[in-house]
């Protein structure tokens, strides 16, 4: 057999097993995919074809998450990104909720509201220093847009920094802080914005000059494969800040209520930032909301005209008691505890699997459960995702660096939970070990057949 037939052998091998069986969906399940094709998106619908993957989402309870047929249940250990903290359906969120709509409604964001305030209190008692005023949202993205708008305001200066591969989300201000290939597609992007990559202080002192009004951080770029900073690099980040009086932006929307075994990331790093962006787990699975918390000093600038930024369903009242019962819960001491406790033990078992599969698993990124498993190359993250999608276990990579899958499991999980996960982690680490070479040839093969074609 002459090499390119051997190859595109094996190419049609690697398309056509499909990664793993299949079942048979229910024509209800069909009909769902169907309609999620012709209007939702097809792009999406072809991506999991390929993939083999027909999941939709039916029945959720805690960790898990079950196929609309009921014929499959996935272990959540991605939780997107921090939104199912406490699990999906926490029953004593949903009785918040329940007994909200009992008296509330989304409120009026022009008149002093009462649920507001209270969570904007406790949240300003939540952080250090005057971290003291609060700005509701709906999303990640509007909450760091309002960070920018405060910055610049407060400043009177222009430039933002970000970094490299970091993420902030897909509206306006922070689509121009993200990577290239999220906008170009979407015509000229707002000026000011400049990046360079995470860690680099001698590129950051550079470019931070006389007219740069913020620099914004996630305190662990997740999108960029959950990078651990050093100490050093945020201190340093934080002395430039001081020293030019620039303000510093941490992105807390995927570390922050608890996840990395602290209530904020940035407590690790013994910084205390002039703005912090929240999201996702404030929410707690159940009502969307995102606050955007200001030093002080900074509220100033809606003393002019307190209208200047108004967001129609940020801080929707009936949200704000299920936020006040997530704070409360993610800065319990023994809840923290038991975070630390798990991210000890998935760091020893970890370290199990790596001595295991030291060819493929080459790292563990690790602050609390915030962690990401660093893998051989690029193609390993979608390869793992997909042969631990097969192994009943949710586990995406990172899409700006796709040799990590992002490891963030339910701050709730049982310890008990944690042996089966690896169980099942094994399991997909063996299978996604056998299928990379045969990968790496059909990636290979692609390239050639892309660059004749
Ligand atoms: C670190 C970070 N910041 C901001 C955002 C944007 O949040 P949203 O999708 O709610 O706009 C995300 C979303 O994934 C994020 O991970």
């Amino acid at each position: 057999m002459g090499l390119l037939t051997r190859l595109l052998k094996m190419t049609l091998v690697a398309v056509h097993m499909n990664f793993g069986h299949k079942h048979k969906s229910s024509s209800f399940k069909q009909q769902v995919i169907e309609n999620f094709r012709n209007h939702v998106s097809s792009g999406k619908v072809a991506v999991f074809e390929k993939y083999g993957i027909d999941f939709v989402t039916g029945r959720r309870q805690g960790a898990y998450l079950w196929d609309i047929d009921g014929k499959k249940r996935l272990f959540n250990l991605h939780c997107n990104g921090g939104v199912f903290n406490l699990g999906h359906r926490n029953e004593e969120l949903i009785g918040l909720l329940k007994d909200s709509l009992d008296e509330l409604d989304i409120g009026n964001h022009h008149l002093i509201s009462q649920s507001r305030a209270e969570l904007a209190r406790e949240l300003a008692e939540s952080m250090p220093s005057d971290l003291d005023y609060v700005v509701f949202g709906v999303g990640g993205g509007e909450a760091v847009d309002l960070a920018f708008k405060v910055a610049r305001a407060y400043t009177g200066r222009s430039k933002i920094i970000s970094a490299r591969g970091g993420y902030h989300g897909h509206t306006g201000l922070a689509l121009a802080a993200g990577d290239e290939k999220y906008r170009s597609p979407f015509g000229p992007s707002a000026p000011g914005f400049f990046q360079v990559a995470f860690g680099d202080l001698e590129m950051l002192s550079e470019i931070a000059d006389a007219d740069t009004a913020a620099i914004i951080l996630e305190t662990i770029p997740a999108t960029l494969g959950v990078a651990i900073p050093s100490q050093n690099y945020l201190q340093s980040v934080r002395k430039i800040c001081n020293d030019r009086d620039i303000l510093l932006i941490m992105d807390e929307v995927q570390t922050g209520l608890g996840r990395t075994g602290k209530l904020w990331a940035f407590e690790h790093f013994d910084i205390v930032p002039d703005i912090v962006v929240l999201g996702k787990g404030l929410s707690g699975g159940i009502y969307p909301i995102t606050a955007t918390v200001l030093r002080r000093p900074l509220e100033a600038v809606f003393h002019d005209d307190p209208f200047i930024h108004v967001s129609t369903f940020g801080g929707a009242e009936i949200g704000c008691p299920v936020a006040r019962r997530v704070l409360e819960i993610s800065s319990a001491p023994e809840f923290l505890d038991h975070v630390n406790r798990l991210a000890g033990l998935f760091a020893g078992k970890i370290e199990g699997l790596r001595r295991k599969h030291p060819k493929f698993l080459v790292n563990l990124r690790q602050l609390g459960l915030m962690m990401g498993l660093e893998l051989k190359d690029e193609i390993c993250g979608p390869l793992l995702t997909k042969t631990a999608y097969d192994q009943d276990l949710l586990m995406i990579y990172a899409n700006n660096d796709t040799r990590v899958c992002q490891f963030l499991p339910p701050l709730i999980m049982r310890l008990a939970e944690v042996d089966w996960v690896i169980e099942r982690l094994d399991l997909a680490l063996s299978a996604a070990r056998r299928l990379r070479p045969v990968l790496g040839v059909k990636t290979r093969v692609e390239k050639i057949i892309h660059k004749f074609l």
